[in-house]
């Protein structure tokens, strides 16, 4: 059976990462999580002073772009890739509210996004593939033959993402995780290049009230139907 491009973008933790990588793993597709680079290289940039503590050097975050070397790692056991950071696992780090309250600023950049969007068209080469993100759509594959875009409310969003980063042990208040989901919307939606949008051909996938394995189902066979077709 032929393998197609399967682009998964939408709303901030919307669940994408957990759905495309259960897809992929039950397809036997590889699964690209694009938000772990944007985050990557913010994580560099903070490491750097480039960005936070009220800093802002982004220019000297573009000159070193060259250097920065991105990686996913396959981890057998725990049956995920995890990114790699000029050669050091990050994959923790790069989750916190800490990252998560810049990235949409390094996000913006039009010299980190040329960068990342060449890396994941290679890595699409082959198809076979599960990637998700914000543009995955709209500019990473504009031709892929499955793209969905999912949503579900702030509220919806807030709470799953408050739980998860309280099960990892954060110190967080919900208003904040909250403010953080709206904020990046925001900024997500109305940067200059490639925001967040649906595209023509995207499939809408509103999750607000749906259970991980109904929303499973529903896109396995979503999947199906589409690469029946070619
Ligand atoms: O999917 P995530 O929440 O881990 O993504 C982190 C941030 O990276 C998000 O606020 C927007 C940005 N991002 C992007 O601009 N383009 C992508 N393809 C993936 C993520």
């Amino acid at each position: 059976m032929s393998k197609i491009t399967i682009a998964i973008d939408g709303f901030s933790s919307t669940g994408k990462s957990t759905l495309a990588k259960q897809l992929a793993k039950e397809l036997g597709y590889v699964y690209v999580d694009t938000g772990a680079m944007y985050r990557a290289i913010t994580l560099f940039a903070m490491r750097n002073s480039f960005i936070g503590n009220g800093e802002e050097r982004l220019e000297d975050l573009v000159k070193l772009l060259p250097k920065i070397n991105l990686r996913f790692v396959p981890n057998a056991e725990l049956g995920f890739s995890e990114m790699y950071l000029n050669d050091e696992n990050v994959e923790k780090e790069i989750r916190t509210m800490q990252v998560s309250k810049f990235v949409s600023r390094v996000a913006e950049i039009e010299q980190v996004r040329y960068k990342l969007v060449e890396m994941q068209k290679n890595m699409g080469k082959e198809k076979g593939i599960v990637m998700d993100g914000r543009d995955i759509g709209t500019v990473v594959f504009p031709d892929a033959e499955l793209k969905v875009f999912m949503t579900a409310s702030p509220q919806a969003r807030a709470t799953r993402r408050y739980k998860e980063l309280l099960d990892r042990g954060e110190d967080v208040l919900y208003k904040d995780v909250l403010e953080n989901v709206e904020k990046r919307d925001f900024i997500d939606s109305h940067r200059e290049f490639s925001p967040l949008r649906k595209a023509k051909d995207a499939i809408e996938f509103d999750n607000s009230d749906m259970g991980l394995k109904e929303q499973f189902e529903r896109l396995l066979s979503i999947a199906d139907r589409f690469i029946e077709k070619v």
